[in-house]
């Protein structure tokens, strides 16, 4: 029964979140206020303050219940620590209907249908500059909280552990620093993390892969280190780590992912070999391994991976054979091997790359083949053969720790989506989780669509050319 309630919530809280992206949204000139400065820098510091709202909400006040009494002190001193509102689009957070507040969403409690609480706050493409506040704590009927593509910066408040009912939580597209959001690893009901395109830095928590949730999307920060080791712990269907500088291996845990679906590496500082259980997870359509260091063969496994649809190792230091095992993979359309020391192609992957395989293949170092490395260049890899057993988690090869030093700096200045136009579709996502610029058309549906979570490319999930 606990668990119907909760879902009926859910379905509230998407009928709630497509209904307010149709608000429109009209760009308004407004002069940048410096109000919250001071109460910003207090939040700072100040992690413990007394949030009671008693004593912070004028009494005169007449509130429908105490939870939006609640709402109202957490949201009126939110918007104390909101520097600019370019959109004005909390200009009518004003007085005790909460619910009415433009962004802020009401549904029946969902232990009390008596009453209304604030289930859902969506600023996204906002444009804001401001802070999150302790008090944001006390929206504890909070569901959804949608802040893609403003200016928020700074960190997630301690409080956010508060929100035991919050199960997507979509900072995308903003400028939160500092280490890992902790707070999140703490919330009950969490299942959709987005916090990619933000600033955060050093390593994931192992913590964040115990936790039952089903995206986790962190591409486009500046995490460091290894990956946890228990990855694989993780019941999640989509896993975004590209545009990082995560360094080690790709955790052999991967193997028994139960659910993963996507999943993608690209562009960080991995390297050794690719592990023999990549190919393992049964539901993997999409993986993107691209832009590493990672050396010798592709596993034996991938050819398993019979749901594999976009399988990209471009840019990386891999050798061997291209089998037609892999290239004849059923469901595969796009299969990116460029710029690798691969020295030899199967017949099958010939022609169904002339039939019905995307399969990019330059810069290898195949003889007989157009646009390939120089034979001096793939002489200097393949005549030291990589063995995977010794070669270990550590760039011990110099050329690669050189390579690695001369790695340019990550791209991290995302273009802002134009506010006037919020293309928002949220039934039908197509969000490119991998795409190297935000996501100017996503900020995230519901858990209650049937097309969650956003598909790697989804947009392609037929061949284009197959038939
Ligand atoms: C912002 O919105 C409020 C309420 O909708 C309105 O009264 C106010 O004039 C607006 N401010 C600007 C600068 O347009
Ligand atoms: C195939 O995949 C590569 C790399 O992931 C991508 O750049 C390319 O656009 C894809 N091709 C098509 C037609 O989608």
């Amino acid at each position: 029964m606990q668990t119907l309630a909760f879902f009926l919530y859910i379905g509230l809280l998407f009928i709630f979140s497509v209904s307010s992206f149709s608000i429109a949204v009209t760009k308004i000139q407004y002069p940048v206020s410096r109000r919250g400065l001071i109460a910003l820098r207090q939040s700072d510091t100040d992690q413990d303050q007394d949030l009671d709202p008693d004593k912070l909400v004028d009494p005169s006040l007449k509130f429908e219940n105490p939870r939006i009494k609640k709402a109202y002190c957490a949201l009126q001193e939110w918007k104390k620590a909101m520097i600019s509102d370019p959109l004005n689009m909390t200009g009518n957070w004003v007085g005790p209907n909460v619910c009415s507040y433009y962004g802020v969403g009401c549904v029946p409690a969902l232990d009390d249908e008596q009453i209304r609480t604030v289930a859902a706050v969506d600023l996204n493409f906002g444009d804001i500059s401001g802070q999150l506040v302790p008090h944001l704590g006390l929206l504890a009927d909070l569901g959804i909280l949608h802040l893609h593509s403003n200016r928020f910066c700074g960190i997630v408040p301690k409080t956010f552990s508060n929100l035991e009912l919050l199960f997507e939580l979509d900072l995308s597209n903003n400028r939160f620093s500092g280490l890992f959001p902790t707070p999140v690893l703490t919330l009950p009901s969490l299942r959709f993390l987005d916090i990619r395109f933000n600033e955060f830095e050093g390593p994931l928590p192992p913590a964040l892969f115990d936790k039952d949730v089903d995206a986790i999307v962190v591409n486009n920060n500046r995490f460091s280190s290894h990956i946890p080791k228990n990855m694989g712990n993780s019941p999640a269907s989509t896993i975004v780590l590209s545009n990082n500088k995560f360094s080690g291996c790709i955790p052999r845990s991967i193997g028994r992912m139960p659910n993963i679906e996507q999943v993608s590496f690209s562009n960080n500082r991995l390297t050794g070999c690719l592990p023999e259980e990549l190919g393992m997870p049964k539901f993997l359509n999409v993986l993107d391994v691209s832009k590493n260091y990672f050396l010798g063969p592709l596993p034996k496994s991938l050819e398993r991976m019979e749901m594999i649809e976009r399988l990209d190792v471009s840019s990386n230091h891999l050798t061997g054979k291209v089998h037609d095992s892999v290239c004849g993979l059923s469901a595969l359309w796009n299969f990116t091997i460029f710029d690798n020391y691969f020295n030899e192609i199967g017949g099958e992957c010939e022609k169904r790359s002339r039939d019905n395989l995307i399969m990019q293949d330059r810069e290898n170092c195949f003889s007989g083949k157009p646009n390939q490395r120089s034979q001096q260049d793939c002489s200097s890899v393949l005549t030291r053969p990589v063995d995977c057993k010794t070669i270990g988690c550590q760039p011990r090869d110099p050329l690669i720790l050189e390579l690695n030093k001369r790695k340019p700096p990550l791209v991290h200045s995302p273009s802002p989506p134009d506010p006037q136009t919020p293309k928002v579709t949220p039934t039908h996502k197509t969000t490119q989780l991998a795409s190297p610029t935000p996501p100017v058309v996503s900020p995230l549906p519901a858990r209650a669509v049937k097309n969650f979570p956003p598909k790697i490319g989804s947009q392609h999930s037929s061949p284009p050319r197959g038939h």
